[in-house]
């Protein structure tokens, strides 16, 4: 099949690409100029495991293309994907500028038969928009289709290959027809493809990520219950989580959700609803949860430096918003940082990949080390804010040679807390007793 993916970053890099793996021939298109001869030239513009093997291939194959002329790199596609930010505007609502503008110009340079999904995260009633936009230009027949995305970033191509579910939002059986075979190689093994109307279909997106950020900030709240009632999160996680109907994923207490989707779209979800006169309070809840949250170990930390931070200097473990991904949209590690320095601490940051994204956005703001043990150089404690594997079992030894005070104040638990004590640091995790 031939198809166009408009949007080449985080969503729509994978689906070009993983489209392109199963034999499809998949045409990217972007606005950033940059971007695109940088792809052109082999070079995979974001960090995601697995991705760059099955990049390479594909462009080698000629299966993936790349341009930033809109029409040029739809002409042939007979399904095109619209993979762009939906940012959220002043109010909280998703941004529909660059959807309904792609929409407009793909209105006057369409000239048969196509099928226009919308692969981004967008608000109930955007289907019947694009359409709309579409058809101020255009008279000949179109469907549009919503096929939200549920990939992780981190383990985005073995999502998109394996999926849970596709859910596929359209009324048209021409649609489905052509959605359906397209997808059929991702879902031979019996995952479920689920058909539905475009309004359902759009609010499953947004149900499902504010339902997985409802769980985040519930087990947050328990871990701070744990604190104050002297239990262990860890024990009620584990508790808990062995109940098939609460299930073991998504229990985790930490500092925080952050990144470019949830963050986003449970504020989209709670603005959406207010236009319809509803009042979401579960998910005001969550938001402030979460906000208060990402700063859950400062107390902490200020109570260990006696309340005065001026001239403490932190190492960081982690920027980015979770492991494996150079994402910083969002991410608590750069809240917890911010809010050292508004306090006259420095900080000099290590992460395996995100390090470039925060330079580019923060300059010299704070300082980059090489490794995670350059980063303790002259360091006053040590602070973790994202679970990186190769930061779960350190060289201890080191770290507390190099620490003037032998302190972590961890925002992921992890470490287990009877060893860490035989190690003699003062530990302070989240929803667990301090360590002295
Ligand atoms: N990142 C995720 O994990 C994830 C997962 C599921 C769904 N989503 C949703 O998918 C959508 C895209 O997210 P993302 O993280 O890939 O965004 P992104 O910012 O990484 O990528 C968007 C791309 O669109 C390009 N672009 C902007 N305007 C354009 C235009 N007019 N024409 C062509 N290209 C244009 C940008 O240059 C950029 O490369 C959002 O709605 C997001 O909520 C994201």
């Amino acid at each position: 099949m031939k198809i166009a993916v408009v949007g080449t970053g985080y969503v729509g890099l994978v689906t070009g690409t993983c489209f392109a793996e199963t034999g499809n021939h998949v045409s990217c298109v972007d606005i950033d100029e940059k971007k695109v001869n940088k792809l052109r030239n082999g070079e995979v513009t974001i960090y995601e495991p697995g991705l760059e093997k099955l990049f390479l291939r594909n462009l080698k194959e000629e299966r993936l293309v790349f341009t930033t002329d809109l029409a040029d790199g739809i002409k042939e596609a007979e399904i095109i994907f619209l993979a762009l930010p939906t940012p959220p505007g002043e109010d909280g609502s998703a941004d529909l500028k660059h959807i309904l503008g792609v929409a407009e110009d793909l209105g006057r340079i369409m000239k048969d038969y196509k099928v226009i999904v919308d692969k981004s995260t967008v608000p109930v009633g955007t289907a019947a928009k694009v359409h709309q936009a579409i058809a101020k230009n255009y008279s000949g027949e179109f469907d549009v289709v919503s096929n939200p995305e549920f990939l992780r970033e981190g383990v985005a191509v073995e999502d998109f290959m394996k999926p849970d579910r596709v859910v596929i939002g359209t009324n048209s059986e021409r649609a489905k027809k052509l959605m359906g075979d397209l997808y059929a190689p991702f879902v031979r093994q019996g995952n479920p493809v689920i058909y539905m109307d475009e309004r359902s279909a759009e609010l499953t997106k947004y149900a499902a990520n504010s339902f997985l950020a409802t769980k985040i900030s519930f087990m947050n709240e328990i871990a701070i219950i744990c604190e104050k009632m002297g239990a262990d999160v860890d024990m009620v996680r584990r508790g808990i989580g062995s109940d098939d109907r609460i299930g073991k994923r998504f229990l985790f207490p930490g500092i925080g959700y952050g990144g470019s989707c949830f963050p986003k779209d449970v504020q989209a979800l709670v603005r959406s609803s207010s236009d319809v006169k509803y009042d979401f309070r579960i998910l005001n809840a969550v938001m402030e949860v979460n906000h208060a949250q990402k700063l859950h170990l400062l107390p902490g930390i200020r109570k260990y430096f006696k309340n005065d931070l001026k001239r403490k200097h932190f190492a960081v473990w982690g920027l980015a918003f979770k492991p494996n991904t150079d994402d910083i949209r969002e991410a608590p590690a750069l809240y917890i940082i911010d809010a050292l320095l508004k306090e006259g601490a420095t900080v000099t940051a290590f992460d395996p990949e995100a390090m470039k994204n925060v330079k580019n956005e923060w300059g010299n703001k704070i300082d980059f080390a090489d490794s995670q043990y350059d980063a303790l150089k002259d360091a006053d404690a040590l602070i973790i804010a994202t679970e990186w594997n190769e930061f779960r079992t350190p060289d201890f030894s080191r770290i507390g040679g190099m620490l003037k005070n032998k302190a972590i104040f961890d925002g992921r638990n992890l470490f287990d807390l009877a060893a860490i004590k035989e190690l003699g640091f003062h530990y302070e995790s989240v929803g667990r007793n301090i360590v002295n």
